[in-house]
Parts: C-alpha cells; structure tokens; sequence
C-alpha cells in the first residue's frame, strides 16, 4: 500500500508541469498526413485526446472502439474540431479475443498503418468473466484489452501490416502502477488467491512491459514502446475510484496533458531514435522497477509469457469462422 501511495505521487500533475519546461515544442509540430494510426478506445479520456492531436496533425485515425453511440459522437467531434475527414470507426469490443482477431485479420487485407496505440482499457473492481470464461483484466490488457490478451493478439496478428509502412511503431499506454507488481505467469487470470482490481490491473500492466520488452527484441524492424499516462480524470478513473478521483481532483492530468507522451510517441521523429522496447512518461525513458523492489524477471519468464499467451490466443483463432 505504501508503495503504491509513493508510485501514484509520481503520477501527479505537478510532475507532469515541471517536466513539459524541458519539452521540445518542434518534436510535435509535424505533419503527419502521410501516416495512418489506429487508437483503441479512441471514444474517451486518454484516446480521445490522442486521436484528435493526431487528427490535428494531418493523420488517418483508424479509431477502434466498442460503443456505436459513444463512437459515432466522438468521430463527430474530432472531425469537426480539427477539419480533417480522414477519421474512421470500427466497432470491436477488445476484451472479445475471437473478435480481435477477426477484426485485425480483415483489417490487415484492408488498411495500411504505420503505428499502433494499444490504449483502450477498464477497470474492474470484482472478478468478472467475459463470455468466453475469461478474467476481464486479463482478457482486455493482456489477452483481449483485459490488458493483455487483446494487446497480445491485436499486436502480433497487425505486425506483418506494420512491417510494409514506414516509421511504424506501437505504443501501448500502461501505468506505473505496474511498479507494485512482478510478473506472474501461473495466475494470469486471477483465478487465486483474493481479488484486487488494482493489483490485477497493476499485473496485466506489468504484462504489457514484458510483452512490449520481448517484442523489440523479436522484431527490430518495428519501434515499441510502452508508457504511463500519469493520474488522468478521465471517466475510466471517476467511474471505479469516484473517492480518489473527488481527493485528488486538482492534483489529476487533463485528458491532454495524460496523452501527451503518447502523441509524441506517435509523431516525433526525435522519440523514434530512441531505442525500443522502453517505458515512458512525460516524454522521458523511465525504470520498469524500482529500486530494491524485487519485481525484477529474468529473461525466461518473459518467454514463457509470450509462449502462454501465444497458446492461449490460438485457442480463439481456431474456433473463429473465416480465419
Ligand atoms: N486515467 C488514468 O489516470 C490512467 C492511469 C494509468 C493508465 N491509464 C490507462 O489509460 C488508458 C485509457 O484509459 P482512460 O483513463 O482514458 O479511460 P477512459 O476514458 O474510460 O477510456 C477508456 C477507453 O477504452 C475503451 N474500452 C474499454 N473497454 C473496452 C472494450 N472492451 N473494447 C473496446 N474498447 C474498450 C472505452 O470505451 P467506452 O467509452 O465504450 O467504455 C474508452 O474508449 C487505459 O489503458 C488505462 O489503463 C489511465
């Protein structure tokens, strides 16, 4: 808990303020017309932002999002601020692993893209199932969009499509929280043990880490990263922790400030000099595990993540007609 507490301090906006003094105003003021992105959960908070500095920039803006309504108003409103036409919706629920990969599938034959941003991601305090029996963190961050799952097979089945373009890179937006967590492999839906959302969320956040860490190895040709938005006010944190989010409301990221290092991931060729496979926040390469934390894994474990998550994810592929 204590841990926690001094990881969410760093989170605040005051850290986010003084470290936009060293910002580098040109790194972002580029044209990016040439250049389609994709932005899952591109309806709300962080991805919203993001898509429309995107939008604003020149960019196609693939958005993937669950909610037809929610996804129609949001297209509306970032076509009309930033003029551009070039904004367009699918409709996927990411914690739906067979329909992850129907979907990428279909849209590898039809699109080009040049970055990812694995951002879509929820909270749930109590452990829910999806329909395919699976732990709904795990299903969307990892697996599915449970946070590792979705960006697992959403990532590698869109790989050979980022291969063919240019400047291509993915960027999955994670949180610092994962700091409390190390990687666990044999629990990774949560099934033991008594349930945390935070600390799932915390985990399936770790797991994006590794996954990102080992895909920069695997794929040279591509950049990865991986970053922390910072405590944002966004619906995500308002809705499952209303008391925080009331105590720190001063202290939280505008939805802008927290997508800020995603929009200069996404269009600074001076970020894309960086080496792959870091971790990021306000715009600046930081540690996957704090000081005598003991949550540092060996390489190993990382393997046989991806080895885990490769069997697991077939599994959907198999049984998902038309592929
Ligand atoms: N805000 C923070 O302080 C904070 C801190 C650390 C990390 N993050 C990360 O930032 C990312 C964005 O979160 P946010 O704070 O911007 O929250 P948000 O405003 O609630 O946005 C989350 C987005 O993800 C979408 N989404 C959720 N479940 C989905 C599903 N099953 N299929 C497709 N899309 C789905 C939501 O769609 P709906 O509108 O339909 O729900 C929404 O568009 C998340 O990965 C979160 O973990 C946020």
């Amino acid at each position: 808990c204590l841990l926690f507490r001094s990881v969410s301090f760093d989170l605040c906006r005051s850290s986010y303020e003084s470290a936009s003094m060293r910002f580098s105003p040109a790194d972002v003021e580029v044209d990016v017309a040439a250049k389609s992105l994709l932005v899952t959960g591109a309806n709300s908070g962080i991805g919203k932002a993001a898509a429309k500095e995107i939008a604003k920039r020149g960019g196609t803006v693939q958005m993937v999002c669950r909610n037809k309504e929610r996804a129609e108003e949001a297209e509306g409103e970032i076509m009309t601020e930033t003029g551009n036409q070039n904004i367009f919706l699918h409709i996927l629920d990411i914690s739906n692993p067979k329909e992850i990969w129907k979907f990428a599938e279909k849209f590898k034959n039809e699109h080009k893209l040049n970055v990812l941003i694995n951002n879509a991601g929820c909270m749930v305090n109590q452990r829910e199932l999806t329909e395919d029996g699976l732990e709904k963190n795990f299903a969307m961050n990892t697996l599915g969009e449970y946070w590792g799952l979705s960006t697992y097979i959403l990532t590698t089945t869109l790989l050979p499509l980022l291969e063919k373009a240019a400047d291509r890179g993915v960027i999955t937006v994670s949180s610092r929280g994962m700091l409390v967590q190390k990687l666990s492999i044999p629990d990774l839906q949560s099934a033991n043990g008594t349930f945390d959302g935070t600390m799932v969320q915390a985990q399936n956040k770790r797991q994006q880490v590794a996954l990102t860490e080992q895909w920069a190895k695997a794929h040279r040709n591509i950049h990865f990263s991986i970053m922390c938005p910072g405590w944002a006010d966004t619906p995500a944190v308002s809705s499952s922790m209303p008391d925080f989010c009331q105590k720190m409301k001063n202290a939280l990221h505008a939805e802008a400030q927290g997508a800020d290092t995603v929009v200069w991931l996404a269009v600074s060729s001076e970020a894309m000099k960086l080496p792959s496979g870091l971790f990021f926040q306000d715009r600046q390469p930081v540690a996957t595990h704090l000081p005598l934390a003991s949550t540092y894994t060996p390489p190993e474990d990382e393997e046989k993540l991806m080895e885990v998550l490769e069997e697991f994810s077939q599994k959907f592929r198999s049984t998902s007609p038309g592929t």
